[in-house]
């Protein structure tokens, strides 16, 4: 029987669900203030107050959390033109018509253009939500500036919202990619089928 492949090591998974776990906590906290309807997720966090001085703070382990998985990723990440190929005929895949899409490394054209907005993001939400972090850093900003930041904060984990919405379905979805995440390995099959390129380099190694 072909043997398993690794494709994530402890402390990968250790840091991917560092950043996962933080990520629910800082949406949860921060759609409280998002808008009045979500005010009651604050009892979560121990009322208006404690939530105000968590949200921050989670915010930021996420973000440094973050920082350490992109680099360990980036180099995974980098476009090709066979990824712009994979990206045009984004329907096969969804349409689970893998065979007709060109061969793939180790991620997807759809998996990089994710990391990379991914990436965008979190810079945006850290840059901004230091702007506004009271009383420590918002201090003599001009207002236009502090409302420019709030806006694009708030733009910012609305997009990583549903981009992690889409990057939680694929993993759901793609039979056999949780297993990766959780356990640290993958089977030989699941790699020769969806990462055929990643497999054959695994394969030589
Ligand atoms: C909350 C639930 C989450 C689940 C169930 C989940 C699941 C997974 C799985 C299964 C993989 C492996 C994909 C593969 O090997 O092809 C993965 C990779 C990854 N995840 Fe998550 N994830 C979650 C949250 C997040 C969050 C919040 C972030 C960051 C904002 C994130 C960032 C990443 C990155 C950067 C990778 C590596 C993919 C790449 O470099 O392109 N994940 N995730």
């Amino acid at each position: 029987m072909a043997k398993d492949i690794e494709r994530y090591n402890e402390s990968d998974r250790v840091n991917h669900w560092v950043i996962a776990i933080t990520f629910v906590l800082a949406a949860l906290s921060g759609l409280a203030f998002f808008h009045p309807s979500f005010y009651f997720l604050t009892n979560l966090f121990g009322g208006g107050p404690w939530t105000r001085i968590l949200h921050p703070f989670i915010g930021l382990i996420m973000f440094f959390a973050f920082v350490s998985m992109a680099f360990r990723f980036a180099h995974h990440n980098k476009m090709t033109d066979s990824d712009k190929q994979w990206l045009s005929q984004w329907r096969d895949a969804a349409n689970n018509e893998e065979h007709k899409l060109p061969p793939v490394g180790r991620y997807n054209g759809g998996q990089k253009v994710l990391f990379w907005v991914m990436v965008a993001c979190m810079a945006i939400l850290f840059a901004t939500g230091l702007l506004f972090w009271q009383p420590w850093f918002a201090g003599n900003q001009p207002i236009w500036l502090v409302r420019a930041a709030t806006l694009l904060h708030a733009v910012s984990a609305l997009v990583l919202i549903i981009g992690v919405m889409v990057h939680i379905y694929a993993a759901i979805w793609v039979k056999g990619t949780m297993r990766g995440m959780m356990q640290g390995t993958v089977t030989d099959k699941w790699a020769k089928k969806h990462h055929p390129l990643w497999h054959k380099e695994m394969s030589e190694k």
